[in-house]
């Protein structure tokens, strides 16, 4: 079979912000605070900070190890580096948990656009906190509305999937990621400002140690993954474009870092308000969009800074999603030797569809559960608490077990041109920890430890 020739990214920055990209997005912004809101705060974030350590950073460093080494999607490139084909499944496990995120994940994109609309509109102004809740409440259980903005969503993502890799996605990264940032900080600083801000900023930063349980644990994990884009071959996929020149290490530090920053800086834009607008941490999904319009309604000019804040989130949320959708894509594409037009418009349509279903459970379908969850919130389940951790597990056993010593260090270590002195407690990590840890996690989680 003929090898064709693949794309890559353009340069070392390209690299480390499609990575950023794609890592940060919605999982910073919306999910960590809400996350973080129902696990108790300041015990939630050390939890996270220690997953995101502890699990995250060694994961991706692996991640990007079997991508750049294999070059090839997420399905191949484990029977390429095994010479198994049962090992697949690792990968194909990472496709299907890909297009179930893509659901829930393009709904909420899809509300960004909402209120870019509003914002522009002016319809976000001079609210009570009461109304802003009530409207939000009412709009997302509305049976049209947010599944037009989602398949919106889904249109400007599957051009830029289909212009390619290095215009399309490395292009778009460059700009974006820094003007969020900025944004961001300045956000950060209003909130600060608000009255009674000291509350929020305790209940993020100060642990309630008597507040981490089980769940808990479990949340942050399955949080860490999913802010990290790890477990799904995601980041396996963008390796696969990586050079081979690059310190795969220092990118994921890098790439972790930068995540990790953004999702304490929402954490510091979000409480404060939280708590000065008398909003309940614990209220779940719809947490960041009933907070925010409340911090811009206190600003000056108020609709301008809505309207550049949700611009940037949708472009983060795109970013992200565009390499969700590249996870599929790269798959459909190389195996069915299909067009990347065709391949990418089979993602798109099954993609708009689940997401609509994502969207009508949250309204018209809210009777249908499971687990005693609507759709969208037993996508987020599943995925981020299930999937992802079970994906992540298995990567640390095909590295550790399968691919072996001498691959790994091989690879990490550019062939030789790279010193790597911790190898050996590296491949211990995967052997052992990483593994033991994840499962221990789980099963602390279905109450096997409790007496
Ligand atoms: N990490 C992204 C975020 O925080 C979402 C995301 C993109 C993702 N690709 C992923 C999550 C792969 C899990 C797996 O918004």
């Amino acid at each position: 079979m003929a090898e064709t020739k693949r794309a890559t990214f353009g340069s070392k920055l390209g690299i480390i912000l499609a990575s950023v990209g794609s890592a940060v997005g919605l999982g910073n912004i919306w999910r960590f605070p809400y996350e973080a809101g129902s696990g108790g705060g300041g015990a939630f974030l050390i939890v996270y900070l220690l997953c995101v350590l502890g699990l995250g950073l060694p994961l991706m460093m692996t991640e990007f190890m079997i991508g750049r080494r294999s070059g090839s999607n997420a399905v191949q490139a484990f029977e390429k580096l095994s010479g198994k084909k049962a090992w697949d499944i690792i990968g194909a496990m990472g496709v299907v948990t890909s297009m179930i995120i893509i659901g829930f994940y393009s709904v909420v994109a899809g509300w960004t656009l909402e209120y870019i609309y509003q914002a522009v509109s002016g319809s976000l102004a001079n609210k009570s906190t009461e109304m802003f809740t009530a409207e939000f409440a009412q709009f997302i259980s509305d049976p049209v509305r947010p599944i037009m903005w989602t398949v919106l969503f889904m249109v400007i993502t599957h051009i830029i999937i289909v212009s390619g890799i290095k215009k399309g996605i490395e292009r778009s990264s460059k700009i974006l990621m820094p003007a969020l940032f900025l944004i961001l900080l300045a956000l950060c600083i209003r909130s600060l400002l608000l009255p009674g801000a000291e509350e929020g900023l305790r209940f993020l930063l100060w642990p309630d140690f008597s507040k981490i349980n089980s769940s808990v644990i479990l949340s942050a994990m399955g949080q860490a993954f999913f802010s990290l884009s790890l477990g799904c071959a995601c980041m396996i996929t963008y390796a696969s474009y990586f050079s081979g020149k690059d310190n795969l290490r220092t990118s994921a530090l890098s790439v972790t870092m930068l995540d990790t920053l953004v999702a304490i800086l929402s954490g510091v834009m979000i409480f404060p308000a939280v708590f000065s607008f008398g909003i309940e941490p614990t209220l779940g999904p719809t947490l960041v969009f009933v907070t925010l319009p409340n911090i811009f309604a206190q600003l000056p000019l108020g609709g301008l800074w809505a309207f550049v804040f949700f611009v940037l989130l949708a472009l983060a949320a795109l970013t992200s999603i565009i390499s969700l959708h590249e996870v599929i894509t790269a798959f459909v594409c190389e195996k069915f030797k299909t067009s990347r037009r065709i391949g990418a418009l089979a993602v798109t349509a099954t993609g708009c569809l689940f997401a609509a279903v994502c969207s009508l459970s949250l309204g018209r379908w809210s009777g249908y559960t499971v687990c005693g969850m609507n759709i969208f919130d037993a996508s987020d389940f599943l995925t981020a608490k299930i999937l992802m951790p079970l994906g992540a597990f298995m990567v640390c056993i095909f590295a550790g077990w399968v691919m072996g010593h001498k691959a790994v260090e091989d690879e990490l270590g550019n062939h030789g041109s790279l010193r790597f002195k911790a190898i050996g407690l590296y491949m211990f990590f995967l052997k052992f920890i990483a593994p033991i840890a994840i499962v221990l996690i789980f099963l602390n989680e279905l109450g096997l430890f409790q007496s």
